[in-house]
């Protein structure tokens, strides 16, 4: 993504060439103001070397304070399928476009918000160097803040979902929901949309062995 954020620049280009190098160095990120009110850096965990890697948009509140993507609601929902469809959750390395929790405050509650252009292009570089070290040979970009930060523009989530394209050589690109969509749709269409997704994360099958 090359759109300019508008805030300082993100140290990522030069925090070291391994995943944990950077992982350290992501803890204190300031490129953008979300950090501010975050707990912590909630960086990518897996495998380098992972042959698939699954991206979401940012931490909840539970990841927040766990310091770990996905382990809250959605993430049930994902570990769900993707052992489901045969995949150990820890052979694929899963990470967030946005590394810092983004809320508001509703009494006590935290309430997810969605991140603006600007914090995610601020977060890019981090997901970026992911990329490079891990080296994945797919990306599964989960949801539109997803999309917008791997392809570096926004892209129609169900007219692209489900199907394999190239992301640079030898890495291909599957765009599907974000899961916390699967938590949000009307009950009575919960067990088609899960059957649906559940299909896009099968086609990450074939690339772990
Ligand atoms: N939603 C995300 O996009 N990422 C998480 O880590 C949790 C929920």
């Amino acid at each position: 993504m090359k759109a300019k954020s508008g805030y300082a620049s993100n140290p990522a280009e030069h925090a070291g060439n391994t995943i944990e190098a950077l992982r350290n160095a992501a803890m204190d990120c300031r490129a953008c103001p979300l950090w501010e009110r975050a707990t912590q850096t909630v960086f990518g965990e897996g495998p380098s070397g992972a042959p698939v890697m699954l991206v979401g948009e940012q931490p909840g509140d539970q990841e927040d304070i766990a310091g770990r993507p996905f382990v809250g609601p959605a993430g049930h929902l994902l570990t769900r399928a993707l052992a489901a469809a045969g995949i150990p959750r820890e052979r694929v390395y899963i990470t967030n476009a946005v590394k810092h929790f983004k809320f508001e405050l509703r009494g006590k509650r935290r309430m997810h918000k969605k991140p603006v252009d600007a914090e995610i292009a601020a977060c890019h570089d981090w997901l970026k160097r992911e990329i490079e070290l891990v080296a994945p040979r797919l990306i599964v970009a989960m949801g539109a803040t997803a999309v917008r930060s791997v392809l570096g523009r926004a892209a129609p989530i169900m007219g692209s979902r489900g199907k394999l394209t190239e992301y640079a050589s030898g890495i291909a690109l599957l765009i599907t929901v974000h899961p916390s969509f699967l938590l949000r749709v009307p009950e009575q269409d919960k067990d088609d949309e899960y059957d649906r997704f559940l299909d896009d994360i099968k086609l990450a099958k074939s690339f772990v062995r």
